[in-house]
């Protein structure tokens, strides 16, 4: 029996002197598939729990342990950048109007946290300067240009905010600006080639083309499809042309999980808490 021990204990150091790597590269195997990096992206901020493009929201993503967030940009009568996603301050606001009719100091004054919940009553609607101050080094940040027909020139403004604080570059602080508007990607391309650029797709029951994913591939890094779109066929020609996908907006579970199982790249959803890959 003792015998019998002692060639167990043998094999056993046997195998850890020589296949050391090999026992490794297992454990690899294990992790990797677990640990593909999935963007976790709060879509308006963490806007399932606090007012939409807001300071709170922003500030419960980070606190949420997402990424990044996403945040909507649009532009004051007197050409000031500001972060709302409607093109009237009607439903998230006290005030009425469209955006490029008012002024900064009047948008300003208005309240965006109440619609949400008295909790938030006083909330702004912050600057796209004021946003990049708070956060930078502290969250990914994935811009939507809204209404680029409203507003001539954004690209070019939106550009001069990113540069102006250093924030043009690849670091540790991911920027990605995207719009439906794919000529406005193009032109936002063109002027700041170092910020990555994505092109947002409303569902449609054709799917995508190789010639529409042909002519993204000049100048976008990512195509971010409504999530009812995206399968593991779509995924793969996606990633085909080196593109990755950040499909939206995820607000249920179910959602979630079909998504992180079939290994997207990013998912922007309301709920930041949902897109946990450890719960699978
Ligand atoms: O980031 C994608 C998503 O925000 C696009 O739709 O209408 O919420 O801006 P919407
Ligand atoms: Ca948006």
């Amino acid at each position: 029996m003792k015998k019998c021990l002692g060639c167990i204990l043998m094999a056993v150091l046997f195998f850890t002197m020589f296949f050391p790597s090999g026992m490794a590269l297992a454990d690899d195997e294990v992790s990797t598939k677990d640990q593909k990096q999935i963007l976790n992206i709060s879509h308006r901020g963490a806007s399932g729990y606090a007012p939409e493009n807001t300071m709170a929201a922003f500030e419960k993503a980070v606190d949420m342990k997402s990424e990044m967030f996403e945040l909507d940009v649009q532009m004051s009568k007197d050409g000031e950048l500001v972060v709302i996603h409607d093109t009237t301050v009607d439903r998230t606001t006290d005030g009425t109007g469209e955006v490029k009719d008012l002024t900064y100091d009047e948008i300003a004054e208005l309240d965006a946290g109440s619609f949400f919940s008295e909790e938030f009553e006083g909330e702004k609607i912050p600057t796209l300067g004021e946003v990049l101050d708070q956060f930078k080094g502290r969250s990914g940040i994935l811009i939507e240009l809204k209404s680029h027909s409203k507003y001539p020139g954004i690209e070019q403004k939106v550009a001069d905010e990113l540069t102006s604080r250093n924030m043009d570059k690849p670091n540790n602080n991911k920027i990605i600006v995207q719009s439906f508007d794919h000529e406005s990607m193009e032109t936002f391309h063109s002027i700041l080639p170092s910020v990555p650029v994505g092109v947002l797709l409303n569902y449609s029951p054709d799917g995508i083309s190789e010639a529409e994913l042909s002519d993204f591939a000049q100048y976008a890094d990512y195509v971010n499809p409504n999530k009812d779109m995206i399968d593991a066929d779509l995924l793969e020609r996606i990633h085909d042309f080196e593109m990755e996908t950040h499909p939206w907006t995820v607000r249920d579970q179910e959602s979630a999980d079909y998504l992180l199982n079939l290994g997207v790249d990013g998912i922007i959803t309301d709920y930041p808490d949902y897109v946990d890959p450890h719960k699978q």
